[in-house]
């Protein structure tokens, strides 16, 4: 009797454990759309640059997600590297790229 405790209590620390991992990650999380709409929005929600949703989109993403991020991060054309915010990280610049093209992909 005892000892079906003992293991239970084990089990459920162990399931605490894998939760809190999760729990942490989420806090972590990086939030695409916000970085989207802080640093992104002016221009891909306001006339310059592939429209948000549009299908400005549709051939850029046959060039591959990865092309998109490089031309995000490293910057193309009248787009600048990292949207003109250089604090931002590779992962949030990627993150507002998943973020900007959902709305086509989706489509
Ligand atoms: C000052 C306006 C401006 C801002 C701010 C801006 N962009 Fe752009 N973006 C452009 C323009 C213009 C293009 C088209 C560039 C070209 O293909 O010549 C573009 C193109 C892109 C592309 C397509 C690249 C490709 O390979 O076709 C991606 C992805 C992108 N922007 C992501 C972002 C993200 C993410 C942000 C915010 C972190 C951002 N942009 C902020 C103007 C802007």
């Amino acid at each position: 009797m005892h000892m079906r405790f003992t293991r239970l209590m084990t089990a459920a620390a162990l399931l605490a454990g894998l939760l809190g991992t999760t729990a942490a990650a989420n806090g972590d999380e990086i939030d695409g759309h916000r970085i989207y709409e802080d640093n992104c929005a002016g221009c891909h929600d306001g006339g310059r640059g592939p429209q948000r949703g549009s299908d400005d989109w549709t051939q850029r993403l046959e060039a591959g997600q990865q092309t998109l991020y490089t031309h995000a991060i490293e910057g193309i054309g009248g787009m600048p590297a990292r949207g003109g915010n250089k604090s931002l990280s590779d992962d949030e610049v990627k993150a507002a790229v998943d973020d900007l093209v959902a709305p086509t992909k989706d489509k």
